[in-house]
């Protein structure tokens, strides 16, 4: 071999591309397969070859360097990496019933016969963080973190330490394509590195996931390389082509690329053959030597897949099927009383702090009166606390022969601890039962109900105003500053000094004080679907407050609807939204005070209309409201509605003057009858097809 002091530019460029292949062929033997076909210290030899030649010419480093392994130079903070198909979550299930009436739901919304297979992938649920790696013609560009799903954080240094993930995809490679996976750590690793953070003085991790998270987010290359991270790959995101038909061949692919893929990963045919997946896992699950809170089942084919689409953030294809929670016995010290914006008061116990599943638990919900009452949960009782997942702590149940003598059952209080009115639970009216909850009847007065609304109103899903945390919220609101939402946008005015007179408070500087107001500003436009989620309406969360924008398109029309005499039939018409839902909505625009605040708020800002997202203007039904009636022959009605939903159109259940679209099969009766009536075109399934291109 030449000595590299006596090596060309020509040909120290071609020894770092082959250095660079041959390595990352060690890795794959290494890494992938557990088979290494040279020694450790030939390996060394490679690598330090590798690394002399770069220090003497620096220029020729590759993007697919082997000493990228090692982290480069520090980064002053993370980029913003705008996911361009959003990373989604899943649901979860708990139960074998569940599994039945996961696989019934899909067979039906499919239109399957009994007798038509199908398949799913069963995967552990591996529990460490997902990232996202973006590779053109095959080389490892960008990777990120998972973030609020749309938009994570640029973390490619740290993910090229990471030697489960390939530099360079081996094999051919489309032009584009971002392979999706989880970031986790070994029970091993997570112990030697606690072990050393101990001896150095530091703060130890509380669980591998946590120690993962935090070991990918570090803002040292360096630091992260040193951790000893894995990958496992299992889904993707945008991509150029799609070899692929169904998920198991797609995992294929990965391998073959060089990823890891899971070795557990099992095709089941049945829900009983998923069952006996988890089941075998669950057993397994203490030997893994890593963290998994459950299974994950997907459906195999990716055409079902795509039919299948997805429902808010999960798909419809997929599912989580969690593990029990952990739990653990502990005193409880005290029930203390919290109100939240809604004015519901929900009791929480005080622990005597507790590890359940590596996590130190203080806290646990307890619901409300009658949950406490069908427990006879006590203070001074010893509970069985459980969680689950990231879910808030549960009391399971009491442990009775450790309940002291004079122990009495517990009593809500009548008042609210917040603004001292009268706390009722109010009859439902449907049921003519008490309903669960005891309310604060204070409504605005009420000091707790109105900070936690204006702590839901500049949340993630609402206004999301960054720097306008809990915290400041709550010392705004105490000093009168911040009483209801139109205030934020008039804080810059009423400091008089601007800036300084925030960055005067406790906790604030002249920066972070800009800043604010800088967001602040920014949000003076919102979407019509945040603003509705921001005003805490009642059984109005982020799906429904999405679907009544995308329903009315605009602010002036939704208000004035909701405003008007016919409030309670067009909600009525809008399919998703229930009769309770629409009572809650009626009620807040029936309350004088929620329209001053509204149109207070309405005065500082603008709303842009609301647009379907994935939903193409181009698609000639966009916008249109179409009803479906009769047999459809193609497809079930669920699956007509919801790619209907998905190009634009609305779905209406009835036909009125306002439907522009009947879509009639045999059978087809009195809407039928109305549409002609009213003149409204009506077309056949066949001609639906056609017109949405999917014929
Ligand atoms: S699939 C669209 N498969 O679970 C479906 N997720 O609750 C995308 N996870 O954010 C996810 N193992 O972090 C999938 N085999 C697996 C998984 C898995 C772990 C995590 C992932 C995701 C979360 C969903």
């Amino acid at each position: 071999m030449k000595e590299i002091a006596h090596l060309s530019a020509k040909e120290a460029a071609a020894e770092l591309a082959r250095l660079a292949r041959e390595i990352a062929e060690h890795d794959r033997h290494y890494y992938r397969d557990d088979a290494p076909v040279i020694s450790d210290a030939e390996y060394d030899r490679l690598r330090q070859r590798n690394s002399a030649i770069e220090a003497r010419f620096p220029e020729l480093m590759r993007s697919d360097s082997p000493s990228l392994r090692v982290g480069t130079a520090p980064a002053e903070k993370f980029g913003k990496v705008v996911h361009s198909v959003p990373m989604l979550s899943l649901d979860n299930i708990f139960s074998p019933l569940e599994v039945h009436e996961f696989c019934l739901r899909i067979r039906r919304f499919l239109g399957l016969a009994e007798a038509d297979t199908l398949s799913f992938t069963a995967e552990p649920k591996i529990d460490g963080l997902s990232a996202s790696l973006r590779y053109e013609n095959g080389l490892l560009v960008q990777g990120a973190t998972r973030g609020d799903g749309s938009e994570g954080e640029d973390i490619t240094a740290n993910l090229r330490t990471i030697r489960d993930i390939p530099l360079h995809l081996h094999g051919r490679a489309p032009d584009l394509f971002e392979v999706r996976g989880e970031v986790y750590m070994t029970h091993q690793s997570f112990e030697a590195l606690n072990r050393r953070q101990q001896e150095n003085g530091r703060d130890v991790f509380a669980n591998p996931r946590n120690a993962a998270a935090g070991s990918v987010r570090q803002l040292d290359p360096k630091i992260t390389a040193e951790r000893s991270l894995h990958f496992f790959a299992y889904a993707w995101g945008a991509a150029s082509e799609l070899q692929a038909q169904s998920q198991w061949q797609m995992l294929e692919q990965f391998r073959d690329w060089s990823f890891v893929v899971n070795p557990l990963i099992r095709r089941c045919d049945s829900p009983e053959a998923l069952i006996a997946f988890y089941e075998d896992i669950a057993q397994r699950r203490t030997h893994l030597g890593y963290d998994i809170d459950g299974v994950v089942y997907k459906v195999d084919r990716l055409d079902l897949q795509e039919r299948l689409g997805f429902v808010s953030r999960s798909p419809r294809w997929a599912v989580a099927h969690k593990f029990p929670a952990e739990q653990a016995e502990t005193l409880l010290e005290d029930i203390a009383i919290f109100v939240g914006r809604t004015g519901v008061l929900t009791p929480v116990a005080q622990l005597k702090p507790v590890t359940v599943g590596g996590v130190v638990v203080r806290n646990a919900t307890l619901h409300n009166e009658d949950y406490i009452a069908e427990k006879d949960i006590r203070v001074g009782d010893t509970v069985v606390v459980q969680r689950a997942g990231d879910v808030i702590p549960q009391i399971v149940r009491v442990v009775p022969e450790r309940r002291p003598r004079h122990s009495k059952p517990y009593h809500m209080p009548e008042l609210c601890p917040a603004c001292g009115s009268h706390a009722v639970r109010e009859t439902d009216e449907r049921t003519g039962k008490k309903e669960a909850a005891r309310r604060c009847t204070g409504g605005l007065i009420c000091p707790a109900q109105a900070v936690e609304r204006l702590k839901h109103f500049v949340g993630r899903d609402a206004f999301d105003i960054e720097g306008l945390g809990e915290k400041a919220i709550e010392a705004f609101f105490a000093d009168g500053m911040l009483k209801e939402p139109a205030d934020i946008f008039t804080l810059k005015a009423r400091f008089s000094e601007g800036p300084k007179a925030i960055a005067a408070r406790e906790g604030w500087g002249i920066k972070s004080a800009a800043k604010l107001f800088e967001a602040i500003e920014r949000r003076r436009q919102i979407p019509l679907e945040r603003l509705i989620n921001a005003l805490g309406i009642r059984h109005v969360g982020e799906t429904t407050a999405r679907l009544l924008a995308r329903s009315f398109e605009t602010e002036a029309v939704f208000f004035a609807a909701m405003q008007g005499d016919d409030g309670e039939h067009i909600l009525e018409g809008i399919s998703g939204i229930g009769p309770i839902v629409g009572e809650a909505i009626r009620d807040f625009f029936a309350e004088p005070h929620n329209l001053a605040a509204l149109k207070r708020l309405l005065d500082q800002i603008r709303v842009l209309p609301a647009a379907a997202p994935r939903a193409s203007p181009q698609s000639p039904v966009f916008g249109k409201t179409v009803v479906f009636t009769g047999t459809l022959e193609r497809m079930t009605r669920a699956e007509a509605k919801a790619r209907a939903q998905s190009l634009g159109a609305k779905v209406a259940g009835s036909v009125s003057k306002h439907t522009d679209l009947v879509v009639a099969g045999p059978g087809a009766g009195s809407k039928r009858a109305e549409a002609e009536k009213l003149g409204v075109a009506i077309i056949d399934e066949v001609s639906w097809l056609k017109l949405i291109g999917d014929a």
